[in-house]
């Protein structure tokens, strides 16, 4: 077995048979990452928010999100249906788990790898608002403006990006390329 972590970024991976090629390396994601929990200790500072993490995409981004948080905070996850092995949103949205945390009274920042048609965002606020929390704010760390089909409240958002299909980063196609530490976009050039 070779070591993953010295590995370096690669300019293109194949995925699924796909070839994606590379869009935000491991460097800039860091340094956006850091940015984004720094600015939560800031906005939450004497306060213990909770972050809720959507499975299984946001894993990576919430863990290295985190780690740069400076103040006392919580985490529980949330898990909802997913994509399937498509590559377009189906739209349909259902909770597969639910929280165990109380966030009645609680400060809830939910945490999701990307929002693009925003509707499970849409669907997340909602079911949370249904537990009183004393506010929800959302952290994301990929937003495709031009893919949104519902407005949703987008309080932190690492990068803006094209109406593409990525994966990486937490991120992926068909439940392949999570582990991958850069952010790909598909090469529509094959
Ligand atoms: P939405 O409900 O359409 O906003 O989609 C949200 C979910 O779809 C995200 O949490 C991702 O899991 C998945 N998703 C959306 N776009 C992509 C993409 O480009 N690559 C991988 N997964 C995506
Ligand atoms: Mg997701």
């Amino acid at each position: 077995m070779t070591s993953r972590t010295a590995e370096e970024s690669r300019p293109s991976v194949v995925i699924n048979g796909e070839r994606f090629r590379i869009f935000l390396d491991r460097q800039t994601i860091e340094r956006r990452v850091r940015d984004l929990g720094e600015a939560i200790s800031r906005d939450y500072e004497g306060r213990r928010p909770i972050f809720i993490g959507v499975l299984n995409g946001a894993f990576i981004f919430l863990a290295d999100l985190m780690r740069h948080v400076s103040i006392d905070c919580e985490v529980d996850f949330i898990k909802l249906s997913s994509y399937g092995a498509e590559r377009i949103s189906s739209g349909r949205v259902t909770e597969l788990k639910r929280i165990d945390a109380h966030i009645e009274g609680r400060d809830v920042i939910v945490v999701e790898d990307i929002v693009d048609s925003g509707l499970s965002m849409a669907f997340i606020m909602e079911l949370l608002e249904t537990h009183h929390p004393a506010s929800i704010a959302t952290a994301v760390m990929l937003h495709k403006p031009d893919a949104l089909k519902t407005e949703v409240k987008l309080d932190y958002v690492g990068f803006h990006i094209e109406n593409r299909f990525v994966l990486g980063y937490g991120l992926d196609y068909a439940q392949n390329g999570r582990h991958l530490a850069d952010l790909y976009i598909l090469d529509e050039d094959g």
